[in-house]
């Protein structure tokens, strides 16, 4: 075994976007490809980063041979130990626990989240900080800037690691330990929620689905659901992770989630419908004909916090990202403490639950977590709610509805308009900022703008500025519009429009959502040119 230093050069495009690199699995293919990115992290460590490091992915197509790439090149850099998952696998949130359970410094995770895999999908990898989080955006720019710059890549000629059995073995002078990806995680969760309650309910006959998707979460949701909660087997559906996760789209939502979805609306269906994604940080929560929007679940989860053994002293603060809607917000003002709002990405969570301003975050894209890790958790937000559902006897619609009762109920969805034109897509966001100044207090079709801007996120801990975060309007009444571009996209840009309307009064709870924000969506058509500039009659998924 020796270290072998490779000359190579410099790749164009390997900016991290919204959540790390991602890439199509060909581009990854590329010779020196993923090893220039992963060197440019070690670069970017710098010297003092040699103790250990966590490194597993979701299982997709390319997950092991560049788990292996990784371990080699860790080995090239003085890495003193690897905390490596059975298989190559670790689903995000467990990447997370184990990090900050192993006081590593860091981890890398390999994952493309609800991105499509197998050859001709997608594949990403991304950097964690020792808090268990995204690297910051410092970091994943000095990254950026060691990619364009690195002139070789240093990696040893050991032979594959066996990442099929548990225990230790060596590349180089660094330890390789393969761990059971699940273990710690399960053991976080059962620390959290009240897990005699939730045996119970299901000791009642509580009924449940849960999609893994051919994903991450099987392996978690087969061991924490049916095997500590005692839940009947076949309560986990799809549970093997696929490398091209049974070629479907690992995205819980409606419309990826279909299956699902026609379960619980059907004749018969179980009490409790729950989906997560590709690399298990999202989740979707389902109950008899009624999806919740993830921005309603971070509200309720807030609202009820104290009723998990983890949350039982109550919460500090909530964050959301800014398309998310504002239920949350209201719920934090019930309780007296601060919501914040941040540009979207997880990244931008780390620093305000480190500084324990916020216990709960979430983001509308399906994403909810807390403080006990530093990624969004799906299966934490699915035991959140089996929590829930346990201790108060109630159902998933009527605790919905009684929180729309007291709070009032916001309308929400997502419209995205996926691979279109780059070009037109950056002139839509620029015509958009040019007529900010003039929108602010004009009145659209009923609505008056009370304020339209480009977010500008000033973190309170570190005093970063992030700024073009994307365009708000926001109306007199609550109701707004946002636009935004994709940063996780592959293929073009992906135009998101958000759209938001708040509505008091619970005779007006049972509209359709869609049909409740047509004249918003009208207006952002208007004021945008978004189908006439696209050429798109509408859009490529509503969520
Ligand atoms: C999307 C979601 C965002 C989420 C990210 C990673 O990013 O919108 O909320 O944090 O995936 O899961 P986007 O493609 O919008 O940049
Ligand atoms: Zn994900």
């Amino acid at each position: 075994m020796t270290i072998q230093t490779v000359a190579t050069t410099p790749f164009a495009g390997q900016r991290p976007g919204t959540s790390g690199l991602r890439k199509k699995v060909t581009e990854f293919q590329q010779p020196g490809y993923l090893e220039n990115f992963v060197e440019a992290i070690f670069l970017t460590l710098g010297e003092g980063a040699e103790r250990s490091l966590v490194v597993g992915g979701d299982g997709r197509y390319f997950n092991r041979q560049a788990v292996q790439t990784i371990l080699r090149m860790a080995a090239a850099h003085g890495i003193e130990r690897v905390l490596v998952g059975r298989g190559g696998i670790l689903s995000t949130p467990a990447v997370s626990c184990v990090i900050r359970k192993h006081a590593a410094f860091g981890g890398i995770v390999l994952s493309a989240s609800h991105n499509p895999g197998g050859p001709d999908g997608d594949f990403g990898i991304k950097y964690n900080i020792e808090n268990g989080g995204p690297a910051p955006e410092k970091i994943t720019e000095a990254i950026f800037a060691n990619t364009q710059t690195l002139t070789a890549y240093r990696i040893s000629d050991a032979p594959p690691v066996d990442l099929d059995v548990l225990g230790t073995t060596r590349i180089e002078n660094m330890v390789v330990e393969v761990i059971d990806p699940v273990a710690d995680y399960a053991g976080l969760m059962a620390r959290l929620f009240d897990f005699d309650a939730i045996r119970a309910l299901f000791a009642r006959g509580f009924s449940m689905r849960f999609d893994a998707m051919h994903a991450v979460s099987g392996p978690y949701a087969h061991a924490i659901l049916e095997g500590m909660l005692g839940a009947p087997s076949g309560t986990v559906i799809n549970g093997v992770p696929r490398e091209d996760f049974g070629g479907g789209h690992p995205d819980p939502n409606p419309v990826n989630a279909a299956e699902l979805i026609a379960l619980m609306n059907g004749p018969g269906a179980p009490d409790f419908g729950a989906a997560s994604d590709g690399d298990g940080d999202r989740n979707m929560i389902v109950g008899r004909r009624l999806a919740v929007t993830p921005s309603d679940s971070l509200a309720i989860i807030a609202a009820n916090a104290t009723v998990a053994p983890g949350y039982k002293h109550g919460i500090s603060g909530i964050a959301r990202s800014m398309p998310t809607s504002t239920a949350a917000d209201r719920v934090a003002d019930a309780l007296g403490i601060s919501c914040f709002e941040t540009p979207t990405g997880w990244k931008y969570f780390g620093n305000l639950m480190d500084a324990n301003l916020v216990t709960l975050c979430g983001e509308e894209s399906y994403g909810t977590g807390s403080h006990h890790i530093r990624e969004k958790d799906g299966l934490w937000a699915v035991l959140f709610w089996l929590n829930l559902l346990a201790a108060s006897g109630k159902g998933v619609e009527q605790i919905v509805r009684e929180h729309w009762a007291r709070f009032g109920r916001n309308y929400y969805s997502r419209h995205d308009y996926e691979a279109v034109d780059a070009g037109a897509a950056d002139q839509m966001m620029q015509a958009l900022r040019e007529q900010l100044p003039e929108l602010a207090g004009r009145r659209l079709d009923g609505h008056h703008v009370a304020e339209a801007d480009d977010f500008v996120y000033n973190d309170p801990v570190d005093g970063s500025v992030a700024t073009r975060q994307g365009i708000r309007i926001i109306m007199s009444d609550g109701s707004r519009i946002v636009f935004r571009l994709s940063g996780t996209g592959t293929e073009g840009a992906t135009i998101r429009l958000y759209l938001e309307r708040y509505e008091p009064d619970p005779a007006r709870h049972d509209l359709d959502t869609q049909e409740a924000l047509r004249r918003l969506a009208e207006i952002a058509d208007d004021i945008s040119g978004l189908r006439r500039r696209t050429g798109r009659e509408s859009p490529t998924v509503i969520t």
